[in-house]
């Protein structure tokens, strides 16, 4: 089975999941509707199909369960999107192809909504998984030393010209809110599915790196080259804002030129399994090189 087929396949798997339980599983009906409208408005659950890709990989069958972790990876992650695009964070008012939370709700609501995202996404993934590895990885990928370390260094960083060269920083900043929950996604499906392989581990760590730190040099190109039709939110505005990127340091020429490099070292990487899932999402960045 090839990526695009794996896709058709779990993601209306992975959606569906997502709506009866947002929708079933919260007592307040009304609040339900608040979070499940940030994570049904689209979004290409790339993480949690990079779970699934790579419990395939490793031959672990697919069930509710693994269904249930992927879904929670999903929350998390939308989570973190509905609190960047807050008035204090990026200001934004567009996302996934949708009025964001706050724009539709009201502040304070989308506040909250990214709260029991959070909280739910650890449950479903401690829940589904009883297994406190997984939800250790999770819980460090998205904290103070993860993904909203990363978000305090970027607003930290935002029209602050002491950064903007300093290569090793904005690569921290960028590895920290994007590249360690993509990490977190390979982590857990391997230590899920208890591989005890060395070179499959030392491959997927290997893909895990070289996608999570190419992500954000992918999403800043999205930035540069795409329309806001295109990417569902606005574009053409990181520069303007003040943020230091990659992009910014070193331009768009080379900013593609380290991408390529990374999209090799991914592929490389994992060209030791026989389904070739994981390597093909290197292929999502083929519209912005
Ligand atoms: C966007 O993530 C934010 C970053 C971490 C760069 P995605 O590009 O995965 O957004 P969705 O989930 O498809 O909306
Ligand atoms: C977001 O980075 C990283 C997150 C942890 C959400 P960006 O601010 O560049 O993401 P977009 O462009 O708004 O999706
Ligand atoms: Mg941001
Ligand atoms: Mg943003
Ligand atoms: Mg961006």
């Amino acid at each position: 089975m090839n990526l695009k087929e794996f896709r058709q396949k779990y993601t209306p798997i992975i959606d569906e999941y997502l709506k009866s339980h947002l929708e079933n599983d919260t007592d307040n009906q009304k609040f339900g509707q608040i979070m499940a409208y940030s994570v049904l408005a689209g979004g290409k659950r790339l993480r949690p199909l990079i779970f699934l890709s790579t419990l395939a990989s490793l031959g672990k069958k697919i069930t509710d369960r693994e269904i249930q972790i992927a879904s929670g990876i999903e929350l998390i992650h939308t989570y973190s999107l509905i609190h960047d695009d807050l008035p204090a964070m990026d200001n934004d008012d567009y996302r996934r192809g949708k009025l964001t939370s706050h724009k539709k709700f009201g502040e304070a609501e989308a506040i909250l909504a990214g709260d029991g995202l959070l909280t739910l996404g650890i449950e479903w993934i401690s829940r589904a998984s009883q297994n406190i590895k997984l939800v250790e990885i999770i819980t460090q990928a998205v904290g103070p030393n993860g993904m909203v370390g990363g978000q305090y260094l970027d607003i930290d960083s935002t029209n602050n010209d002491s950064v903007k060269d300093d290569a090793e920083f904005i690569k921290k900043m960028e590895w920290l809110k994007t590249g360690c929950l993509l990490q977190a996604s390979v982590q857990m499906a391997y230590v899920y599915a208890e591989c005890q392989d060395q070179n499959q581990i030392s491959a997927l760590d290997k893909f895990a790196y070289a996608f999570g730190r190419s992500y954000q040099i992918y999403d800043d190109l999205v930035d540069l080259v795409e329309t806001s039709e295109q990417a569902g939110k606005a574009t053409h505005k990181d520069e303007q804002e003040g943020k230091n990127n990659t992009l910014t340091l070193y331009g768009a020429n080379s900013s593609r030129q380290q991408l390529q490099e990374l999209i090799d070292q991914g592929k490389n990487a994992v060209a030791i399994f026989d389904l070739p899932l994981l390597g093909e999402f290197f292929d999502l960045y083929q519209k912005v090189m």
